[in-house]
């Protein structure tokens, strides 16, 4: 295949298998990361990510959350906990908090909306991954300002869906994806490389997959087998995967946000810099203090569970800058190329 971009955005399911498998890591990578720098240029994106409960009504098998694992320490943050946490991570430079939790109830509608309607006010843009909700309640959540939602389809592998996510629909997690999008939020979306009964076929659905949702941003990253869930025994994924599935994803869609995942960091100390080298463009320092950090615990080898949020924001920083990066000095959303309109 040639070395240009023009007809990357062409790129077929067997051609999309072939790079996956075939093409020298390396070559992969440099390709992707030409093509980031000529849609992005040199900045990175840092989004401040807020873990604020480990409850979750979902039993997910490889998620150390899932409900089903009785030996987790569950918390919660008050709404007033979370929005000063909010409001230190902006403090320490943050333009973009993202709020994360498992599927909680708690959070009704009008809690989480007078939650982001705060945080709103700090000038900053607001993401949201708090799961499958339904459509009022996405609709109230843009309503009260926020900007982007994550919801990771997982795969596309409709079976290994059902049997990874018992009590859950795939129909239904893409419909809640369509909502977002219809709702005018910027769509994260993305997967996990390396799940039990995965092929590389069906990874490359899953990329073709995300390139006709029109994802504004796309989060890759390996499994990591968790020790108290069912998929304990299993292999996992593995780094270089990962990162050939995520430098594909770039060459697909060349201008949309990649976030370099703490999962690649738990698997290689210096994970999150290969990444940025081989297409990603954003990172998601953790801003959740004190012993938040380490109960939410979705896989083993969880990255900076004993660091403060400065400490990760200035490690990063200076990560970013000694490969000749620069850190993004605005929100960082999407922005669309003529090429991609
Ligand atoms: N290994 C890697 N990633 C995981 N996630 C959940 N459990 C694991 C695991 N064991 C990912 C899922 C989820 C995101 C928040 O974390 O993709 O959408
Ligand atoms: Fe947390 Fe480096 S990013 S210590």
């Amino acid at each position: 295949m040639k070395n240009q971009c023009v007809h990357n955005s062409e790129l077929s399911h067997a051609d999309i298998v072939h790079l996956l498998t075939d093409e020298p890591a390396s070559q992969l990578y440099a390709r992707a990361d030409e093509v980031r720098q000529a849609a992005l240029g040199s900045d990175v994106h840092l989004r401040g990510l807020i873990e604020f409960s480990n409850i979750c009504r979902n039993d997910c098998l490889y998620c150390g959350i899932r409900r089903g694992n009785k030996g987790v320490k569950r918390y919660r943050m008050g709404d007033d906990e979370l929005v000063e946490t909010a409001r230190r991570a902006v403090e320490i430079g943050f333009k973009t908090i993202v709020l994360q939790s498992g599927e909680d109830m708690h959070f009704d509608q009008d809690r989480m909306s007078r939650i982001i309607e705060r945080i709103k006010q700090m000038d900053v843009a607001l993401t949201l991954s708090i799961g499958e909700r339904d459509y009022s309640d996405y609709e109230a959540f843009r309503n009260a300002g926020a900007d982007r939602y994550l919801l990771r389809i997982e795969t596309t592998d409709v079976d290994l869906y059902h049997r990874l996510n018992p009590g859950m629909s795939w129909q239904r997690r893409n419909e809640c994806l369509l909502m977002i999008k219809e709702l005018g939020y910027e769509v994260g979306s993305g997967i996990m490389v390396g799940l039990p009964g995965q092929t590389v076929e069906s990874i490359a659905g899953d990329l073709l997959y995300l390139k006709d949702l029109g994802v504004d941003m796309a989060g890759i990253g390996p499994f990591i087998p968790h020790p108290d869930t069912p998929l304990a025994n299993e292999q996992g994924g593995s780094l270089e995967m990962a990162l050939r599935t995520m430098a594909v994803m770039r060459l697909l869609l060349p201008d949309i946000n990649i976030p370099a995942t703490t999962a690649m960091e738990s698997l290689h100390p210096q994970g999150r810099i290969m990444a940025l080298k081989a297409g990603a463009n954003v990172v998601m320092p953790n801003v959740t203090e004190g012993e938040y950090r380490r109960l939410y615990e979705l896989y083993p080898g969880k990255i900076c569970v004993d660091d403060t949020p400065l400490q990760c924001r200035t490690c990063i920083g200076m990560k970013i800058q000694s490969i000749g990066r620069t850190i993004g000095q605005g929100k960082g959303g999407h922005i669309r190329s003529a090429s991609s309109a």
